[in-house]
């Protein structure tokens, strides 16, 4: 029986702490965390007790982790956005193999800097495109490699964000402004673009794209509207985004939670998962109260210093001269991916949660194939990339994806960002040259 594989994690937040270093507790056999870097001491100090992490093995920067010399074989990088490019082209130097965080960096010239920082040491930089991963996307991409609909002519691909799920993320949240963050396209959608790449096996050639803030603005409501849900607000008991029907009547944005909490064994009046735990460390009532009274989860949705885009609309042509067009709004009544694939012998329609793949045979048979739910995080693919990312530490297997690969869906979102401002049509081919002489 091999050794588990001893991981550091840096970054300690959502993905880092709990989505990806809770493996290593599910499957002790496979992986120990071993190290941990993140400046926030309740973070920390949680990731510390739970993986049993020596003292001097805890740190509050990405740098002094390095600087300790290499303590694991693996690191998991799962800073924010901005924070990517540094901590793994150190992490990789210092002789780790790297599971990085989607995006790869917040720069095209970044993300460039790290395939060929990669490809010079003969590091594993595998990054977090946990769909790949996912069993309905790797179902989907069976389906379509086996040629059943024939050559591709246009395929439709929509990331349906739910309207609580912007308002979270992207208008209160982490990824609500470029500035701080990264263009919306890149941060929700290099999943998709990446799925595209994987599914459609040939290169874009030319790309368009228009899209805005259309929503979330001050000009949206009037002047009597507070900066606060909790300031008064006259049309908060009846706004789909108030933050008091959000985080702390939370039934009123998620009916049937409360149950389903009493029915896991949970204790809704502390709900300690996503996004609650996102809002505040301390998930009790008052906690809550006192986060969206004082943080920023708590703004009304008009008067957020957020600037990225609520919807999104990328055109492309594939080198057979398909199109493709992939659609991102962040006003779904509820979170799900949706596609439609048209090919010369069928057409594919595919929608996630539930999971359905449904083929047509042009003249003939239909069928609907249904995939298992998973109740690990993104339909498994956390899941999922760890269990891949462990076996190639190991030796057991090549990677599943590079970060070669990674980056064509990276280069596709910063194309599709800059064809939205300039309103040009971007030559995909000057465009991958142009990014791979930056870096
Ligand atoms: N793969 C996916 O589907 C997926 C989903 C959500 C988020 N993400 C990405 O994962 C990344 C992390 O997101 P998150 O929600 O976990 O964020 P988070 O804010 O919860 O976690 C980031 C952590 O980094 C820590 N940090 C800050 N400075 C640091 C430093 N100098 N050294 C070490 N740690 C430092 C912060 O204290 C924080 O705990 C982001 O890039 C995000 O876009 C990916």
């Amino acid at each position: 029986m091999p050794k588990p594989v001893e991981l550091v994690v840096i970054g300690a937040g959502s993905r880092g702490g709990i989505a990806y270093a809770s493996y290593a507790l599910r499957h002790p056999d496979e992986a120990r965390i071993v190290g941990v870097a993140d400046p926030d001491p309740i973070r920390r100090a949680r990731l510390a007790e739970t993986h049993d992490i020596d003292d001097s093995h805890c740190f509050t920067t990405w740098e002094a982790l390095i600087d300790a010399g290499q303590l694991g074989q693996g690191a998991i990088i799962a800073t924010q956005d901005q924070m990517h490019v540094e901590p793994a082209l150190a992490a990789m130097a210092a002789g780790y193999d790297v599971l990085l965080e989607k995006p790869m960096a917040d720069t095209l010239e970044g993300c460039v800097q790290l395939v060929q920082a990669a490809e010079r040491t003969g590091r594993n930089l595998q990054i977090c495109h946990v769909l790949r991963y996912a069993p309905f996307w790797r179902k989907l991409h069976e389906v379509l490699e086996s040629g059943v609909i024939g050559e591709i002519v246009t395929v439709e691909h929509r990331e349906n964000v739910s309207y609580w799920h912007m308002a979270h993320s992207f208008v209160r949240g982490n990824w609500r402004n470029k500035g701080l963050s990264t263009p919306m396209i890149l941060a929700k959608c290099c999943h998709d673009l990446d799925v595209l790449v994987w599914n459609l096996q040939q290169p874009v050639t030319r790309l368009s794209s228009v899209g805005s803030l259309l929503h979330y603005r001050a000009e949206s409501v009037g002047p009597e509207i507070p900066l606060r849900c909790t300031d008064g607000c006259p049309i908060e008991p009846a706004c789909p985004f108030s933050a008091i029907g959000a985080y702390l009547d939370y039934e009123r944005t998620f009916p049937g939670a409360r149950q389903r909490l009493i029915d896991a064994g949970l204790d809704p009046e502390a709900p300690n998962y996503w996004p609650f735990n996102v809002i505040s460390p301390d998930v009790s009532r008052a906690g809550r109260q006192r986060a969206i009274e004082s943080g920023p989860y708590g703004r009304c949705v008009y008067h957020c210093d957020n600037d990225v885009v609520d919807h999104q609309t990328v055109l492309m042509e594939l080198e057979s001269g398909a199109s493709v067009t992939l659609v991102m709004h962040g006003h779904s009544n509820q979170e799900n991916r949706s596609m439609r694939y048209d090919g010369t012998k069928g057409t594919l329609r595919a929608r996630v949660d539930p999971d359905v793949i449904e083929v047509n045979i042009h003249g003939g048979r239909s069928e609907q194939i249904a995939i298992e739910p998973s109740p690990t995080g993104h339909g498994g693919g956390d899941e999922g990339i760890m269990h891949d990312f462990v076996r190639v530490l190991r030796g057991e297997i090549a990677p599943l994806t590079t970060a070669r690969v990674s980056l064509e869906s990276h280069l596709l979102a910063f194309a599709a960002e800059e064809a939205r401002l300039s309103g040009q049509v971007i030559a995909m081919a000057d465009y991958r040259a142009h990014a791979e002489a930056m870096a």
